[in-house]
């Protein structure tokens, strides 16, 4: 990941929004932000967005809205960024791992049905790398038992699910504009998207103190703002974000052609009827670890997301989950490697990177 060459090409327009802003005097809760808001609504085909101040607070704040309290289960992947279930911990609430499809690394529907308890409030849905979850027969299932579900929709902004977009198919779906993430800001900034005025009012109060109007606060809640600074930024990106999912593409199809004879490597699969966004373009291979150190020691960049999966992790010892507990979740934390993905990258580049990894099988 290499965000300077993007600067570089839209460094004077992010310099003219960021001055307006200074300009304006108004930081938090302003025009740009209420601007972003109906954007990322729109791309997300539904009718309301509320800024918030991380990915990680979309989340907190989405699922207390759907209910989420002490004591209570909410059903996730464990094969994922740790913000998912610690968004569920901060609530007091359970996480519940639900094991992940071995071909899309998201999680797998039957999976999920098979944990639904009384105590079930959520189901936390993570669209992974950049590639929509299996949301139709998820929705039936949380349909069939009443239960809301929440996207974590952090890295597949943009992506499609059988014709409709990442975001539509929740009760709220949650994005993070990380500075690595497909649409970043320049410091930390998320939203949650959603099609219930209902909900959108409730997480407007959230978000601001518990406060319904000025100086009136009906509930406990948080300082959760998206700034008006990284608003005007992220509106700037936004008018870019078709054409670099487009290159995106086009890189993650020539690594694919390119590795394809590679037999020891699994290249992503895109399933029919969904359309990814390559947040990260996520190989499968054997002796991962040794593969990782012969790139690295070649300067060429790559990264394991994720090496530990959830419920290995310290932080959930307490579950008492032993190895074994989610196979395909920790086969997958042996085999991933991701490998150098940002719309700027160039052929060469992806030609140098996919022959140092056939060189390495070949050897
Ligand atoms: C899947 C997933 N969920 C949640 C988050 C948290 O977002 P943020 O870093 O904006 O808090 C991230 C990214 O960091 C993520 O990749």
């Amino acid at each position: 990941m290499d965000l300077r060459a993007q600067y570089a090409e839209i460094g004077a327009e992010i310099h003219e929004a960021v001055r307006k802003v200074l300009d304006s005097q108004q930081f938090v809760l302003g025009k740009e932000g209420a601007a972003l808001e109906g954007e990322i609504a729109e791309l997300c085909a539904v009718r309301h967005g509320i800024g918030v101040a991380s990915g990680t607070d979309a989340l907190i704040l989405a699922l207390r809205a759907a209910g989420v309290a002490p004591g209570e289960e909410v059903i996730l992947p464990p094969f994922t960024f740790v913000a998912t279930a610690s968004a569920v911990s901060a609530l007091g609430a359970k996480p519940v791992f639900a094991d992940i499809d071995c071909n899309t690394f998201n999680v797998h529907p039957e999976e999920i049905a098979k944990r639904i308890t009384a105590r079930t409030r959520a189901i936390l849905v993570v669209h992974l790398y950049g590639l929509s979850a299996d949301m139709d027969p998820i929705r039936d299932i949380a349909n069939r038992h009443g239960i809301p579900v929440v996207e974590d929709n952090a890295q597949a902004l943009g992506a499609r699910y059988k014709g409709k977009p990442t975001g539509a198919y929740g009760h709220t779906a949650c994005i993070s504009f990380y500075p690595t993430k497909n649409l970043g800001a320049y410091g930390d900034a998320g939203m949650i998207v959603t099609d219930s005025a209902e909900l959108d009012s409730r997480l407007r109060t959230l978000r601001n103190h518990g406060q319904a109007s000025r100086y009136s606060s009906v509930e406990p809640g948080w300082n959760s703002r998206l700034d008006e600074i990284q608003a005007a930024i992220l509106r700037v990106k936004l008018r870019y974000l078709r054409d670099w999912e487009s290159a995106r593409r086009a890189h993650a199809a020539q690594y694919s052609i390119l590795l394809g004879p590679v037999r020891e490597v699994k290249t992503p699969q895109t399933p029919e009827g969904l359309e990814h966004v390559f947040h990260q373009y996520t190989i499968r291979v054997p002796r991962r670890n040794e593969l990782q150190k012969y790139l690295s020691d070649r300067k060429i960049g790559n990264a394991v997301y994720y090496p530990v999966p959830l419920h290995l992790q310290p932080i959930y010892a307490s579950l008492g989950h032993r190895p074994g507990a989610f196979p395909e979740a920790e086969r997958a934390a042996e085999e991933v490697l991701s490998l150098p993905m940002f719309p700027e990258l160039k052929a060469e580049q992806i030609e140098r990177v996919a022959e140092a990894i056939a060189r390495f099988f070949a050897a």
